[in-house]
């Protein structure tokens, strides 16, 4: 079997790279005014606009021949019914088959997983709707007011973010908290205020065996019982998990325990029981709103052909600066502060999928693979880092998010932020030339010398490229659709580079050795280490005892 660096379709991209890398994103405007027409696509109410990229026909040309060669629609069918495309694991990968409407079905295995997601969510829908009608009661016979999170990566990252992200549809009689951090703080500042008779906590842990999560709930738990009683529990803790036993051990009542599968990841769990907090918090047609705009995506990728399927290109336009560019950052800008967690959600998605050197074959890449993504709401991102992407010495790619309409229409909030997130892909691709420079620097009175010093700092190089991807307005469906969108980017960048974007090893070994350093440092015995490693340890018993 080839490498990818061996497929005559990479290396017609590499000879393709060098024609074009010092082509002028400004020249492909002028030379063709439809540009934003062949370069934008939209579907299931998101608007791709691709054309401020260092792109040409020939190079979406390449770049889709790649994608047919690599197989992405046969590996995508795969997923869609059921394989165990995560073969390190043996597992299906089924985030789909979570937003799959009820009267569809899908058998694996013998099994219809379309009907037992229905069944587990029909049990979420009716404990959602008794805690938000107030019908749930706890101990002392009063409501719940706050609802507590406690979770870790992609069992807090996905409800977090989308909780945050959906809040004009909260309802707001209710107060939602997260916590996942092993860090005390987090859990003490979390229960700060609250009564224990009017909380709840959801226990979010797939596999109900992660340090952090474990250790927050007995907290939790402690700290409800200086209130409550062990027979109460069953009124304020709830689980969400792949393990009933564990939840059995925990003293959780199982009759409180909302199942999902062992193929469904972690980051890509929010559409399960995961989500119970974001049904909560939104409702349940509201979460089947969400779903829907899934589904419609996941529609969109499997059917739509691949010059207009909005993954597939999203994908390959980070193949093309990641592996041909050398870009090794990408920078995701939500203009929306609802989605001010986005970019924190899309790095575990992007970061612990693609986050790879080995093949799913077991042999090393011959290429990067996963870059490292970040990113800040604008217009923040705007008054911290962005100097680095209008004037840096990397290439960083970045990708705008926002909605035409405001949840918050007031005053010219919206038509500012709208203003700013344009005129930044515009500043981007353009930049500013020295001549331009200087004629403004002339025009505001300076002499040829001050000139001289100050124009080559006000030089914009431009010809940075960046992604407009706009919604009309932030909806539960529009949210659900731009999730499964970098879902199945991640999907299609895994393919290309020959990885497994759905295992996860790279976080084990510093689990194992955090169990070993913590023995250490409770027992006061350290053990062989490093030099650094045992000073370190020194330190903290140093000022432990003391
Ligand atoms: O350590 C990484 C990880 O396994 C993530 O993949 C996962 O989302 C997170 O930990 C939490 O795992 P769990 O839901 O099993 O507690």
């Amino acid at each position: 079997m080839k490498t990818l660096t061996e497929l005559s379709e990479w290396q017609a991209l590499q000879s393709h790279y060098a024609e074009i890398k010092g082509e002028q994103m400004v020249n492909l405007f002028a030379d063709n005014p439809d540009r934003f027409n062949e370069f934008s696509v939209q579907a299931c109410g998101i608007l791709l606009d691709y054309s401020k990229n260092r792109v040409n026909k020939k190079t979406l040309q390449l770049l889709l021949a790649l994608a047919d060669e690599v197989g992405i629609a046969d590996h995508a069918a795969a997923m869609f019914r059921g394989d165990r495309i995560n073969a390190t694991e043996d597992r299906s990968v089924l985030h789909s088959a979570l937003r799959m409407p009820a009267d569809q079905s899908l058998v694996v295995d013998g099994v219809d997983v379309v009907a037992d997601v229905h069944k587990v969510a029909r049990q979420a829908a009716e404990f959602v709707d008794k805690v938000r009608s107030g019908e749930w009661l706890g101990y002392t016979g009063k409501p719940i007011k706050t609802v507590v999170n406690i979770g870790i990566g992609g069992s807090d990252l996905g409800p977090l973010m989308v909780c945050e992200a959906l809040k004009p549809w909260q309802q707001r009689s209710l107060e939602f908290r997260f916590v996942s951090n092993v860090d005390g703080t987090h859990i003490t500042e979390a229960l700060s205020g609250l009564d224990a008779d009017t909380t709840l906590f959801i226990v979010a842990s797939k596999t109900f065996t992660t340090q952090e999560t474990l250790a927050n709930a007995h907290t939790a738990r402690n700290w409800f019982l200086e209130s409550g009683n062990e027979s109460d529990i069953a009124k304020h803790f709830v689980a969400v998990s792949t393990n009933e036993s564990a939840v059995a051990d925990f003293g959780i009542d199982v009759a409180n325990m909302f199942r999902f599968w062992d193929w469904v990841g972690g980051r890509y769990s929010l559409w399960s029981s995961i989500g119970l907090a974001i049904r909560l918090s939104i409702g349940n047609d509201n979460f089947d709103q969400m779903l829907a705009g899934a589904h419609a995506m996941d529609q969109h990728f499997a059917t739509a052909e691949t010059h207009r399927n909005l993954p597939v290109i999203l994908a390959l336009l980070g193949v093309w600066y990641g592996n041909f560019f050398g870009a090794r950052s990408q920078v995701v800008a939500p203009y929306d502060q609802y989605l001010h967690r986005f970019p924190a959600y899309l790095q575990q998605l992007d970061m612990e999928s693609n986050g790879k050197q080995v093949r799913i074959d077991g042999q090393p890449v011959d290429t990067a693979t996963g870059a490292v993504l970040w990113g800040e709401p604008g217009t923040n991102g705007q008054h911290a880092f962005f100097q680095l992407i209008h004037q840096g010495s990397d290439l960083i790619p970045v990708d705008f998010i926002t909605a035409a309409r405001s949840c918050n229409e007031s005053g010219s909030h919206h038509s500012m932020l709208l203003a700013n997130c344009i005129a930044q892909t515009e500043a981007l691709m353009t930049g500013k030339s020295r001549s331009q420079v200087e004629m403004e620097l002339r025009d505001s009175g300076m002499t040829d010398d001050e000139i001289g010093k100050l124009a080559p700092h006000k030089v914009f190089t431009g010809n940075r490229p960046t992604n407009t991807i706009m919604v009309e307005q932030l909806t539960p469906a529009a949210l659900g659709s731009l999730i499964a969108l970098y879902e199945h980017k991640v999907f299609v960048q895994g393919k290309i580079w020959g990885i497994n974007s759905f295992d996860q090893w790279g976080v084990e070994l510093g689990k194992q050795l955090a169990a070993a350093v913590l023995s250490e440092l409770e027992s006061g015995n350290i053990g062989e280490h490093d030099s650094s490693t045992t000073g370190l340890m020194r330190y903290c018993q140093q000022y432990r005892q003391n």
